[in-house]
């Protein structure tokens, strides 16, 4: 019995990386960018955390397309090339809200 909990309590947290303590709220986001953020938050934070993205130097367009691309390659990703542009247009406005003098975003935890 104890098994089942834990393993629904897995399930249910691991649809939110926010609430184990990284990645950003949501609510803190611009509405339209939202779906992209959950894929984002979903296809991302598979192999490592997701601060690791979120924390990453990299902030131009170009850099983030050749790393998502490199991301996508790896065995077992489960990026799709349908993921891409969502991808992308999260990544790119969050590194331009990073980029802006009073930070943009509502910051990591
Ligand atoms: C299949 C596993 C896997 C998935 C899925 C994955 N990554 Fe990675 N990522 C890695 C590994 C392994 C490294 C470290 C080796 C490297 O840099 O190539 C890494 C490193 C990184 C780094 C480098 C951090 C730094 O500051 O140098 C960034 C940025 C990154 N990933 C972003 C992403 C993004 C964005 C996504 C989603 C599109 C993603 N990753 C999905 C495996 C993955």
């Amino acid at each position: 019995m104890r098994r089942v909990v834990v393993l629904g309590v897995t399930i249910l947290l691991g649809c939110a990386a926010y609430q184990r303590g990284e990645g950003l709220d949501p609510a803190t986001l611009p509405s339209a960018l939202r779906p992209d953020y959950e894929l984002f938050a979903q296809r991302c934070s598979r192999c490592h955390s997701l601060s690791r993205p979120l924390n990453t130097r990299i902030s131009s367009d170009d850099h983030w397309r050749v790393y998502v691309a490199r991301m996508r390659r790896m065995p077992g990703s489960g990026i799709s090339p349908d993921d891409v542009p969502g991808l992308l247009r999260f990544l790119n406005w969050y590194s331009a809200a990073r980029r802006s003098p009073d930070g943009g975003v509502g910051g990591t935890r």
